[in-house]
C-alpha cells in the first residue's frame, strides 16, 4: 500500500499524518481540508520534520480531491469537534453532511479504498460513509475502541503502578457513555485484573474511561487529538503492513451478538482487507445485557441520521 488520504487537517487530521508519517510505511500521505492553506502548512511542516525524524513518506496538503487520486486507505477526521457541553450525537446533522460529501468526492477519485472514520458521533458516522459510499463492510471500520481501550489501560496502569504495555483490555459498544469495558477480559501480563484491584477501584476506572472523551472536552474546551489520532494512525499501520491485529473498532455486524444492521465496536482482526474477521466473544448475560444496551443508544442515533433530509 502506498497512499493515504487524511481527510480533514484540524487537530486529530494533522496529527494521524504526523503518527503515520514517523511510521515511515507509506509513501504518501495527503492531507485535505476545506481550508487548502492549512492543510498546506501543516503538511509543509510534518515534511520538514522528515529529515529529523527520518522518514521518507511525503506529504502534501491541498483542498483539491484530485490529489487524493488512487487512495489505498482513507482516513476521514473532517467535521465538528464537541463543545463542553455537547454530547456526540449533538454534531449528527453537520457532521452527517460533511462525512456524506467528503465520502462522494473521495469515490470519485478512489474506486475501493479502506475508509476509516473519525468523526463523531462515530458510530453512525461509520454507518453513514458505509451506506453512501457502497463499499463492502469489512472497507468502512470506525475507530473508538481503540482509543477507548488505551484510556482504560492507562488508568489502570496509573492505579496498578504498572506499565501501560503489560495491560491487556477489551472494550466493546458504541463510542458514548454506554461503551462496554470487560473487566473479565482485562488482565496484567496474564494476570485477571480483578485479582489486583479492588471492585470499587475497578467500578471508579471504568466511569472514567466511559466519560474520558468528556474529561478532556472540560479541561480543553474542544475534543482529544493526540491519543484519537495515533488510534487511527494504528489501524492504517496494521492495514497497510497486514499485520492481523486485533482491536476493537466500530464494525458492521450481521447477526454476531445477536446485532444486526449496526455500525457498533466489537473486536475484529484488521489486515490488508480491512476487517478480517469479527471476533466474537463468548459473553455472559450481564455482559451481553450492557452491549445490547449500548447497542439500543447506537440504534436511537442511527434513527435519528435515517430521519435526516435526504440532502444531508
Ligand atoms: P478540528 O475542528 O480540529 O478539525 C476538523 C477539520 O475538519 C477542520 O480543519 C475543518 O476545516 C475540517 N472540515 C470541516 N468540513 C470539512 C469538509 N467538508 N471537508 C474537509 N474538511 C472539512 O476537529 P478535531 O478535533 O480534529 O475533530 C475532528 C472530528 O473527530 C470531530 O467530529 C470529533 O468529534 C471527532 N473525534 C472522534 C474521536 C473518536 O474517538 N472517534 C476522537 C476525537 C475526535
Ligand atoms: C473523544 O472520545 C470526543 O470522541 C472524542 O475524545
Amino acid at each position: 500500500m502506498r497512499k493515504v488520504t487524511v481527510v480533514g487537517a484540524g487537530n486529530v487530521g494533522a496529527t494521524v499524518a504526523d503518527v503515520l508519517a514517523h511510521d515511515n510505511i507509506v509513501n504518501e500521505i495527503v492531507l485535505i481540508d476545506l481550508k487548502g492553506e492549512m492543510a498546506q502548512g501543516k503538511a509543509l511542516d510534518i515534511y520538514q520534520q522528515a529529515p529529523i525524524g527520518e522518514y521518507s513518506t511525503r506529504v502534501i496538503g491541498t483542498s483539491d480531491y484530485r490529489y487524493t487520486a488512487n487512495s489505498d486507505i482513507v482516513v476521514i477526521t473532517a467535521g465538528l469537534p464537541r463543545k463542553p457541553g455537547m454530547s456526540r450525537d449533538d454534531l449528527i446533522a453537520i457532521n452527517a453532511k460533511i462525512v456524506n460529501s467528503v465520502t462522494d468526492q473521495i469515490l470519485q477519485y478512489s474506486e475501493n479504498p479502506i475508509i476509516i472514520v473519525v468523526s463523531n458521533p462515530l458510530d453512525v458516522m461509520t454507518y453513514a460513509s458505509l451506506k453512501r459510499s457502497g463499499l463492502a463492510p469489512n472497507r468502512v471500520i470506525g475507530m473508538a475502541g481503540i482509543l477507548d481501550t488505551a484510556r482504560y489501560r492507562a488508568f489502570l496502569s496509573l492505579e496498578l503502578n504498572v506499565s501501560v504495555r503489560d495491560i491487556q483490555a477489551v472494550l466493546m459498544g458504541g463510542h458514548g457513555d454506554t461503551m462496554v469495558p470487560l473487566p473479565r477480559y482485562t488482565t496484567v501480563s496474564g494476570i485477571p485484573v480483578t485479582e489486583l484491584i479492588a471492585q470499587d477501584k475497578l467500578d471508579a476506572i471504568i466511569k472514567r474511561a466511559q466519560n474520558g472523551g468528556g474529561e478532556l472536552v472540560q479541561l480543553m474546551g474542544t475534543s482529544a487529538w493526540y491519543a484519537p489520532g495515533a488510534a487511527a494512525a494504528q489501524m492504517v499501520s496494521a492495514i497497510v503492513r497486514d499485520e492481523q491485529r486485533i482491536f476493537p473498532c466500530c464494525a458492521w455486524l450481521t447477526g454476531q451478538y445477536g446485532i444486526n444492521d449496526l455500525c457498533i465496536g466489537v473486536p475484529v482482526k484488521l489486515g490488508r482487507n480491512g476487517i478480517e474477521q469479527v471476533i466474537e466473544l463468548q459473553l455472559n448475560e450481564e455482559e451481553m445485557k450492557l452491549l445490547h444496551n449500548s447497542a439500543d443508544a447506537v440504534r436511537e442515533v442511527v434513527n435519528v441520521y435515517n430521519a435526516l433530509p435526504a440532502e444531508a
